[in-house]
C-alpha cells in the first residue's frame, strides 16, 4: 500500500518527423518511390493498399500491374469515400483489412491512395490499430495534395459534426504526384483551389497574384500543362511565375505555406492559427449543407464572409474585398450561400468554433491581402453586417 499522498509523474517527449515528397508518375513501373516508402525487408509480407472506389476504377489496373511487376504480394481494398460516408464504421472496415493483411506493428506500413476522405479514414484506423502503426499517404485530389498532405490530423464525422472523432497521427511520408489531377472533375479542382485561395489570402500575396492571373487556366488544364499556352499569362503580359511553371509554383507555395504554419504548432497547443482562416463558420455550415457544398467551397464562403468582417473593422479596403470576391469567382468558387446570410446559423457556427478554440473566438481575419490578425470580440451585430454584405452577392433570383 502506498500512502494517500504518494504521487508519481511520467514525462516524455514525442519527436515527430515526416516528409512530403514529390514523385512524378508514381504508378510507372520504373518509379520505385511507392514501394521505396515502405519497409519491404521481407518480400513475402502482404502489402496492404487502400484506395477509394473511384481511384480503383481509374487507376486500379495500373496499380495492380505495378505491384505484380515488382512481385509484391498485396491485399488491395477499395472503399467508398463520400463525405457522408466518412464515419467510424469505415475506420473499422480498414482495421479489419489490416487484420486480414496481417499488418505488422512497424514493418510494412499500409499505403492509402485517394482523396482527403480516404486519407483521413485510413489515418485514423492506423492511429488506432495496435495503438498506432505507421502508414503512407498518396493524395489524388488537389485538396489532398496541398492541404491533407501536410496535415498531422486524421478524423471522421460524428453526430453531424465535422471531424469530431480523430487523432494527431501523421504518416511516415506523403507522396505527391500531380498527374493524378488529370482525371479529377473540374468541381473537385475548384474545391482544392478553395484551400489554396485561403492560404493566399492570409499568408502569400504572391500566391494570390498567381491565382488571379493563372488560376482559371490551371483548373481548365487540370494542372497538367507545363506552362500556359504561349508561355505567358492568359491575360497577356510577361509570365509572373518564377518556378518551373505556374502549376508547380502554385502547388509548391501552398504546401510550403502549410508547412511553415503547421510545423511550429503541430499539436495545436496554440489556438491562434491563421490556417484556420475559412474554417471558423464553415465547419458547422458545411455539414448542414451536405451534400450541397464541398469542403473547399465552404472554406471559400467563409473566407469571403470573413473578408466582410475584416472590412467592417477597417482591416481590408473595399478594393481588396472586391479582388477577393473577383478571384473566388474567377476560380469558379461560390461567393454566396443562404446559410452564410443566416445570422442564427452563423452565430451557432461561431459558438461551436469557440468551444473548439477552448472558449475564445481566436478568429483569423485578413489584414490586407496576404496577412492575418486575430479577433476575439466580434459581436452579433458585426455578424449581421457581414451577412447583409454577403446577401448583396446573391444571384438576382435568390434575393
Ligand atoms: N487531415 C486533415 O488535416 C485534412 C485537411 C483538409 C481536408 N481534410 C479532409 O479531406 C476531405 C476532403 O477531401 P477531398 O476534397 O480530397 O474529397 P474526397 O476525398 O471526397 O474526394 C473527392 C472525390 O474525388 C474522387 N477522386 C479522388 N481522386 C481522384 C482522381 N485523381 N480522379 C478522379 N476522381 C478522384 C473521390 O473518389 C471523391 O469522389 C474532408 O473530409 C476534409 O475533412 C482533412
Ligand atoms: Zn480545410
Amino acid at each position: 500500500m502506498t500512502s494517500p499522498s504518494a504521487k508519481w509523474e511520467v514525462r516524455a517527449e514525442l519527436g515527430v518527423h515526416y516528409e512530403i515528397v514529390e514523385s512524378v508518375d508514381l504508378l510507372s513501373v520504373d518509379n520505385v518511390a511507392l514501394l521505396g516508402s515502405v519497409d519491404r525487408s521481407d518480400p513475402s509480407d502482404t502489402q496492404l493498399v487502400l484506395v477509394d472506389t473511384t481511384i480503383d476504377r481509374l487507376y486500379g489496373d495500373r496499380l495492380r500491374a505495378y505491384l505484380e511487376y515488382h512481385r509484391v504480394p498485396y491485399h488491395l481494398v477499395s472503399l467508398p469515400s463520400a463525405e457522408e460516408q466518412k464515419t467510424i464504421d469505415l475506420v473499422l472496415s480498414v482495421a479489419s483489412a489490416m487484420n486480414e493483411a496481417k499488418a505488422f506493428r512497424v514493418r510494412n506500413p499500409p499505403i492509402a491512395i485517394g482523396g482527403g476522405v480516404m486519407l483521413d479514414i485510413v489515418g485514423l484506423a492506423a492511429s488506432l490499430y495496435r495503438r498506432g502503426i505507421p502508414y503512407i499517404r498518396v493524395p489524388t485530389t488537389l485538396l489532398g495534395l496541398v492541404d491533407v498532405s501536410v496535415a498531422a490530423k486524421t478524423g471522421v464525422n460524428f453526430e453531424g459534426f465535422r471531424n469530431r472523432l480523430g487523432s494527431y497521427s501523421p504518416p511516415l511520408r506523403t507522396l505527391i504526384d500531380r498527374s493524378f489531377l488529370a482525371t479529377l472533375p473540374t468541381r473537385q479542382l475548384r474545391n482544392g483551389m478553395g484551400e489554396i485561395f485561403k492560404m493566399a489570402l492570409i499568408k502569400d500575396a504572391r500566391l494570390f497574384g498567381l491565382l488571379e492571373r493563372y488560376g482559371a487556366e490551371l483548373i481548365e488544364g487540370k494542372f497538367q500543362d507545363a506552362a500556359p499556352p504561349g508561355g505567358t499569362a492568359a491575360s497577356g503580359g510577361p509570365p509572373l511565375w518564377t518556378g518551373a511553371n505556374p502549376a508547380d509554383e502554385v502547388i509548391g507555395r501552398a504546401i510550403q505555406g502549410m508547412v511553415e504554419e503547421l510545423q511550429p504548432n503541430l499539436w495545436e497547443k496554440q489556438l491562434e492559427r491563421s490556417v484556420d482562416y475559412g474554417h471558423s463558420f464553415s465547419p458547422l455550415l458545411e455539414m448542414r449543407a451536405l451534400p450541397d457544398l464541398y469542403h473547399g467551397e465552404a472554406v471559400t464562403l467563409d473566407c469571403v464572409f470573413s473578408a466582410f468582417l475584416a472590412a467592417h473593422r477597417g482591416l481590408l479596403r473595399s478594393d481588396e474585398v472586391h479582388r477577393v470576391v473577383a478571384c473566388a469567382r474567377s476560380l469558379g468558387l461560390p461567393v454566396w450561400h443562404p446559410l452564410f446570410c443566416d445570422a442564427d446559423a452563423l452565430g451557432e457556427a461561431l459558438a461551436d468554433t469557440v468551444r473548439h478554440r477552448n472558449g475564445d473566438q481566436n478568429l483569423p481575419v485578413m489584414a490586407g491581402i496576404g496577412s492575418a490578425r486575430f479577433l476575439n470580440d466580434v459581436t452579433p451585430a458585426e455578424l449581421d453586417a457581414a451577412a447583409a454584405a454577403m446577401a448583396e452577392l446573391a444571384p438576382v433570383g435568390a434575393r
